[in-house]
């Protein structure tokens, strides 16, 4: 037997290869500096790049904007469905439930084939949004609205959520948003996807494992209530005080550290630039990242833990009006992408994923009839 290696959570553990990205030397998606990506890429091009491999030339992009325009609809029966579950319903169980829908019209489902695969993955990233906006819609009430292929996909979210063109601004704060949050190596949804496409199930299947992982607070779900840290704080005066509380409570603050950048999240220091962009102007949004700075400093200078993505991105769509418990959801309209780019990889290159555990359970017990127990 080899020896045994053991790291709780699997902290500091290479789990696996993979030539997507990488976070040594800061973020890259197939070798590309996400910041570099940001500055000059719209998310179709960095979502063609993340799946392909490589960024897409002119008649690419508008072959892959073609195929995503022609998926943005999903079936009547489906829309139907989404307005049918109960009001509770969270918003990431209605993605997970909305996966789980689109596998069964999905003409190739069950065909774990590289081709077959990034069809069903580009088909998956332009029907997410339209489930997210068409629930949002039928929950308030209102009409879905049918996606506009004149837009992007950034453009496309907003226009279907709140039935008005997007401003140039808005439409490139999602845009950047989702390019962002598109891929993250090994994270644990990402490595929940790779575990069930790694028993040659299908796409559908892993991604809907993924949305479950990543709907929990202490990943995706964080940046859902990142919102209710700002609001509690609720004044620069009092963020310092209020900060040092929670830490002596040992309450975790939403939106801060990271399980692999100890030093700082890229992202988060990226999208900060964005969230004072579009705040000025708007007082109320003006004193929230004032709020905001004075409690990095303060979790920063207690804690020494800096923000993640999450921690900006919230103020991001809180700023452009996008209803609190869409935040996680829009992190999976964005991360299909690395999620799908990831099962394709385990499936062109699969070994069942199966690590082992160290027991710490009674052992050498008898057994009695259930008279004598
Ligand atoms: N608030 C307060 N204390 C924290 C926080 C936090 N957000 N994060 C870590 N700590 C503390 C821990 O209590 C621990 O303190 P101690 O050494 O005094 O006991 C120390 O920092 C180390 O923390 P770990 O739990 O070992 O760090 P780990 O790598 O397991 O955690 C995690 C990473 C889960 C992201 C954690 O930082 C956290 O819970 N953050 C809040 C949730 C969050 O923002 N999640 C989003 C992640 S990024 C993303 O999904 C885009």
């Amino acid at each position: 037997m080899a020896e045994e290696i053991y790291s709780p959570g699997l902290e500091g553990v290479i789990a696996g290869e993979t030539a997507i990205s990488t976070i040594a030397g800061g973020l890259q998606y197939r070798g590309y500096s996400v910041e570099s990506l940001a500055d000059h890429c719209s998310f179709e091009e960095v979502a063609f790049l993340v799946l392909e491999g490589e960024l897409p030339q002119a008649n690419q992009l508008a072959a892959f904007r073609d195929q995503l325009n022609d998926a943005m609809f999903i079936n009547s029966e489906i829309v139907e469905t989404l307005g049918k579950l109960p009001e509770s319903s969270s918003m990431m169980d209605v993605m997970r439930t909305g996966v789980s829908m689109l596998a069964h019209w999905d003409p190739e489902t069950g065909d774990n084939s590289h081709e077959a695969n990034l069809r069903k993955s580009i088909r998956l990233l332009a029907q997410l949004p339209v489930v997210m906006a068409a629930r949002e819609r039928l929950r308030k009430g209102k009409k879905p609205i049918e996606p506009d292929a004149e837009l992007s996909l950034a453009g496309n979210v907003l226009w279907q959520l709140f039935g008005e063109k997007p401003t140039e601004s808005f439409a490139r704060a999602m845009d950047v948003s989702l390019i962002l949050y598109a891929e993250h190596e090994y994270n644990a949804s990402t490595f929940t996807s790779r575990v069930v496409a790694s028993t040659l199930s299908d796409l559908h299947s892993a991604i809907a494992a993924a949305i479950g992982a990543l709907k929990g607070p202490l990943h995706g779900g964080a940046n859902e209530r990142v919102l209710e840290v700002l609001q509690e704080v609720g004044s620069s005066e009092r963020a310092a005080k209020w900060v040092r509380e929670a830490l002596d409570n040992k309450r975790r603050i939403m939106g801060f550290g990271h399980r692999v950048y100890k030093t700082g999240d890229p992202r988060a220091v990226y999208l900060k630039t964005l969230c004072a962009e579009l705040a000025v102007g708007r007082s109320e949004f003006e004193d929230m990242e004032q709020i905001a700075e004075t409690i990095e400093q303060a979790v920063t200078s207690e804690k020494g833990l800096p923000p993640n993505l999450d921690w900006p991105s919230a103020r991001l769509y809180h700023y452009m009006d996008i209803p609190v418990d869409l935040y996680t959801p829009l992190f999976v309209v964005s991360r299909v992408v690395g999620w799908s780019a990831h099962v394709i990889e385990q499936h062109d290159n699969n070994r069942l994923i199966r690590p082992r555990a160290r027991y710490n359970g009674k052992s050498e017990r008898t057994w009695l009839p259930i008279s004598e127990r």
